[in-house]
Parts: structure tokens; sequence; C-alpha cells
């Protein structure tokens, strides 16, 4: 656990196009934003002094944003820049990346037609999002209590700060009784994803994952279809009910800040540790490394 509160640490944060120290990047308490939950993030990650996936994650920003009824006022150009440039600044190889878009105070309502569009990148170091004891054996997650919704009911593909509302009641209950995730069914009572990873399990060599359409489609979790599938694995994307559960035989979570971890327990569930998930682990691991020229 981090001694240090978030808004005290060292150096700088990208805010509305300036470069402010760590600690003066404030906003008003009447922020729409912080009302109205009208905020838009994303979370990346740098490895060896490159943001893995940036691209993706900036255009998942804007369309964020747009499913929100705002439009971000800096192109995907000047965000990815702004990004690289503040990860120098910052003088990390490996860290974690974090925009955030949101409706300013101009307005305090509802109805924000007129409210500013704010923007601001921080960047800090973030090893690993699971205790790294618990990862290689496999993390223990309990069954969530809120499902996530019927996509007629929320804009599901915009990674907007209020779909987060069920994730953090829903980890917070989990890490009350010792777990340390929990896994939410949809609207279904379909298996959907853990608070912040999408899921994936095993069975007889083949791959099963649900289908994202009433949550996000991670950029994790195409990349880890994508080395799956160049491994000559088969991926099946499906409906999948919980009591299907009982025959998987490995299970893991995938994102940005959980990369792939193992999953060793889900409430009366048991899962191994075994070679797909381990693979996908390295494979992973891996990929996300800068290509860097054959010189050595
Ligand atoms: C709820 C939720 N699902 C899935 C993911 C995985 O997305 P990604 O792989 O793009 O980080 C995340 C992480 O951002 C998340 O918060």
């Amino acid at each position: 656990m981090a001694s240090v509160p978030f808004d005290q640490l060292e150096g700088e944060i990208w805010y509305n196009d300036e470069f402010v120290p760590w600690k003066d990047a404030k906003l008003h308490v009447l922020s729409h934003g912080l009302h109205y939950a009208s905020s838009v993030f994303e979370g990346e990650r740098a490895y060896g002094g490159v943001i893995f996936k940036l691209r993706e994650h900036t255009e998942r920003l804007h369309k964020s944003a747009e499913l929100l009824g705002f439009e971000i006022p800096y192109s995907i150009e000047e965000i990815d820049e702004a990004c690289n440039e503040l990860l120098k600044r910052q003088g990390f190889e490996d860290a974690y990346v974090r925009p955030i878009a949101w409706r300013g105070s101009e307005m305090m309502g509802v109805s924000a037609q007129h409210n500013r569009i704010n923007l601001a990148i921080a960047i800090w170091q973030w090893p690993s999002y699971f205790k790294p004891e618990e990862r290689l054996k496999g993390i223990r997650l309990d069954m969530a209590t809120y499902r996530r919704p019927d996509p007629a009911t929320i804009p599901c593909e915009s990674k907007a700060a209020g779909l987060y509302m069920i994730c953090t009641l829903s980890k917070h209950e989990a890490e009350s009784k010792g777990y340390a995730d929990a896994l939410m069914l949809d609207w279904r009572g379909q298996v959907a994803e853990a608070t912040g990873a999408n899921v994936f399990f095993v069975k007889d060599g083949v791959i099963h994952t649900p289908t994202p359409d009433c949550f996000l489609d991670g950029i994790t979790r195409r990349t880890v279809i994508e080395l799956a599938r160049k491994r000559g694995y088969e991926v099946v994307e499906r409906a999948i009910m919980p009591e299907e559960m009982q025959g998987f035989e490995e299970c893991f979570l995938t994102g940005t800040a959980a990369e792939v971890t193992p999953v060793s327990e889900i409430g009366e569930y048991r899962f191994s540790v075994g070679e797909i998930t381990t693979n996908l682990v390295n494979d992973y691991a891996q990929a996300v490394q800068p290509v860097r020229e054959a010189a050595e």
C-alpha cells in the first residue's frame, strides 16, 4: 500500500496543455464531472519507455467522450504527444498512464451544455495490480452482488467514470471477505468481467471468453486473443453461464493494469494455473516490450 497519498506524489501533471507541478493539479468542488460523473478516462502502461498501444487507448478515450456527449478539445495526435512528453519528463521507463477528461464548473446542474471540457494526464509507477505473491499462484475472486447493466441503460462501450461505481462496490465487498477481486455477471446472469479486467477460461485446450456486448472489450483482451491464436489455440467468444465454471480447468484475467493474471478460485469454483495460462502470461510480457533494433 502506497504510504504517500496520490495527490502528494512528485513530478508534473499535464493539465489542459500545460505541465503543472503534481501537487497543484487541482479542480473546483463544483465540477460537473464530480457531481454527475461526466468523466471518461484511460489506463495505459509504459514498458521500457514506450506506452503500449497508446494510439488505441487515445482513440478509445475520444470515443468514450463522444459516447458521453462531449468532445475532447485535443486531437488524438496531441494527446499521444502529451503522454509521450510527460513520460519523458517524469523519467520513468515502466509506468502507468492515466489520461482523464471531464466537464468543468461553468454550469451546475444535470444540463452542462456550456461547460469546459478539461483533460489531464498523470503518470506514476505502479508495478503490480494484484499482490505479486498471489499473482503467481492465481488470485481468488468473489462473486459480485451487483451485475453489469443492460446496454440499453448505459453507454457500455465508454470507459466512463460512472460505470465504475459498481466495480468499486464489488471490489470493496470482495476485499472485505479476503478476496483479491470480484467476478461480475451481467444483467442476464451471464459471466461478464472482473471489476477492472476481462475474464478467460480454458477447457480441453480451448479458450472461452464472454462476448463483450455489455462491458469493455479490453485492449489487453484483444491482444491476448491475438497472441493465443498465433500460438494455434482456439478462442471462442460466446455467452458463458456461471454454472459452466464447474467444468473449466484454467482461468485468467486480462487488463492493462492486471496484465495477464491467473485465477485460482471464483466463489465455489477452482482452477489450476495451467500451461495455456502460463504461456499467455509469458507471451503478453514479451509482447508489451518495445521492439529494439537487434544491435547487440
Ligand atoms: C471494467 C474493466 N473491464 C476491462 C478492462 C480491460 O481493459 P484494457 O485491457 O483495455 O485495459 C478494464 C481496464 O481498463 C476495466 O476497468
